[in-house]
């Protein structure tokens, strides 16, 4: 493991939180179907364990969104890149995040799927970083709060690297060459 990067959320306590998430849903929407929104391409790997924990039937779609700022912050600017190609009227709708930080993407996101009326719009988020927020949204299925560092990994990025990290770690600039 390169020294700028150190565990913070184990494999083994993500597959936990994911495992107990999924049960959640599954009791929550029992004898209905649910359509999971996976943000690309961040949301992919919590997406893909969490629907095998959800015991109902289900259906996936993406959207992509990119945000401007520097590359470990958004400047609040939100643009849709990429669409759902499913029709959410009177659906249960999950959107799937890996991080809630400051709320914008967030707020962007609901507005627009809001706006397609779902019977149901609910927000799973592995992580929050509820110190950060700029817009007073939560999340319905949280895995892990946390403090305010810059995180990689399951998903995650740093300009697009560490996504495939099996744990979530805490990216340090300065505390080594990234190698
Ligand atoms: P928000 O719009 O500020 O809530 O940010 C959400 C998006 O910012 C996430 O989907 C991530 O892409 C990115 N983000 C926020 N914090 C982190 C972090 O610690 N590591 C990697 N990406 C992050
Ligand atoms: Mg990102």
């Amino acid at each position: 493991m390169p020294s700028n990067l150190e565990i913070l959320i184990s494999r083994k306590q993500i597959a936990d939180s994911v495992a107990r998430i999924g049960q959640q849903i599954t009791r929550d929407f029992a004898g209905e179907s649910v359509v999971l929104v996976g943000v690309l391409k961040g949301a992919c790997l919590f997406l893909s364990d969490l629907a095998r924990q959800i015991e109902l039937d289900a259906t996936f779609d993406f959207i992509a969104v990119r945000s401007y700022g520097t590359q470990k912050e958004s400047a609040g600017e939100v643009q849709l890149i990429k669409d759902v190609t499913t029709p959410l009227e009177n659906k249960n709708v999950i959107l799937v995040e890996d991080i809630l930080d400051t709320g914008l993407t967030f707020t962007f996101l609901q507005k627009l799927l809001q706006a397609r009326k779902p019977r149901t719009l609910k927000f799973a988020a592995l992580l929050d970083k509820p110190s950060r927020r700029k817009m007073p949204v939560q999340a319905d299925y949280v895995g892990f709060q946390i403090p305010d560092k810059f995180v990689v990994g399951y998903g995650l990025d740093y300009a697009e690297r560490f996504r495939n990290l099996p744990d979530i770690c805490i990216y340090s600039e300065g505390a080594g060459q990234i190698v």
